[in-house]
């Protein structure tokens, strides 16, 4: 059963995460355990698990994905906790457990993203010792970078922190949001996965439109769960976006479009994904398990 091998293999990919945290030592121990705890907190490692099943998808199989895999929960679990702090959504609760801010007080809440955003560079950068000279390393290390800051993330948090439901939304604005905010680091997970397989330009060009389908799919089911879902289920609360007038899909759209839009976009990708000539049917079945995801 699909459900069944997801548990498995959320599993290895949170094992070889979790083997690249910090050691906790030294008068900054209280960082790290903040770090620590943000990153055990859980979370469905969708960004790594995307990265290493492209990467099998090639044909890749070195040990210079799991540097890679590890840096990307890191930065994305940076985001969810500067996102979570009170000058951004001030939500109280994460992956199940009370926010970082509500554990350490924001002070170490900042400290720990700054040190999880760079600690996620400095695993990255063991890659370059695995696979010495190589380019495709380079490239991926530089791919990750442009994904995570004002190009990427930061560029998509910035627009959605200055606009609200009651401004002036365009679609374009809002397409320029999630494509940056999520999809910049969902698009990098699976790039970098067929970039260090070897995959070609070609093939490398699919998976960045099946990505940001994918992407976009990814945040408008994140805002249909935050109206529709309930916070035990989610690990989040529920309402964050209609508490913080953020304008989003579905206030755009409505529920209904929005929904219909999430299963147009995953079914895009999946026929894209089918036309390549290797074959994944478990990345088939999970970006199909994403429409239905309830948390
Ligand atoms: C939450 O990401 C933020 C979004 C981009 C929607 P996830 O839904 O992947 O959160 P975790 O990692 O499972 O906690
Ligand atoms: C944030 O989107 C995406 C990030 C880059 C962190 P949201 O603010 O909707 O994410 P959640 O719902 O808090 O996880
Ligand atoms: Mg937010
Ligand atoms: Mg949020
Ligand atoms: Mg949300």
């Amino acid at each position: 059963m699909f459900k069944d091998k997801l548990k498995v293999k959320t599993g290895e990919v949170e094992d070889i995460v979790l083997s690249y945290l910090p050691d906790n030592i030294g008068h900054q121990q209280p960082v790290v355990d903040a770090m620590i705890y943000s990153v055990e907190a859980g979370g469905k490692r969708i960004r790594p698990l995307l990265m290493y099943e492209t990467y099998k998808l090639f044909g890749g199989n070195s040990d210079v994905i799991k540097p890679f895999m590890a840096a990307m929960e890191f930065i994305h679990t940076y985001s969810l906790i500067h996102d979570d702090l009170p000058a951004m959504d001030n939500d109280e609760f994460r992956r199940g457990k009370p926010t970082t801010h509500i554990k350490y007080g924001e002070a170490l809440a900042i400290l720990a993203g700054d040190g999880l955003l760079n600690f996620g560079f400095e695993t990255a950068a063991k890659a370059f010792s695995i696979e010495p000279g190589s380019k495709k390393v380079e490239e991926a290390f530089s791919f990750l970078s442009n994904a995570s800051g004002i190009y990427g993330m930061v560029g998509g948090q910035t627009v959605d922190v200055l606009t609200d439901a009651e401004g002036e939304i365009t679609r374009e604005k809002l397409d320029f949001v999630y494509d940056l905010k999520t999809g910049a680091l969902l698009l990098a997970s699976m790039h970098i996965g067929a970039l260090l397989a070897g995959a070609d330009k070609k093939d490398i060009e699919k998976i960045d439109i099946i990505a940001k389908k994918i992407g976009l799919a990814f945040q408008i089911q994140d805002d249909i769960l935050d109206v529709t879902s309930t916070t035990e289920e989610l690990g989040k609360p529920v309402g964050s976006d209609n508490k913080n007038n953020k304008a989003t899909y579905v206030t755009f759209e409505g529920l209904k479009k929005a929904s219909e839009y999430v299963r147009r976009l995953t079914f895009e990708a999946t026929e894209l994904l089918n036309s390549l000539d290797c074959k994944n049917d478990f990345l088939c079945e999970l970006l199909l398990y994403l429409v239905d995801r309830k948390n």
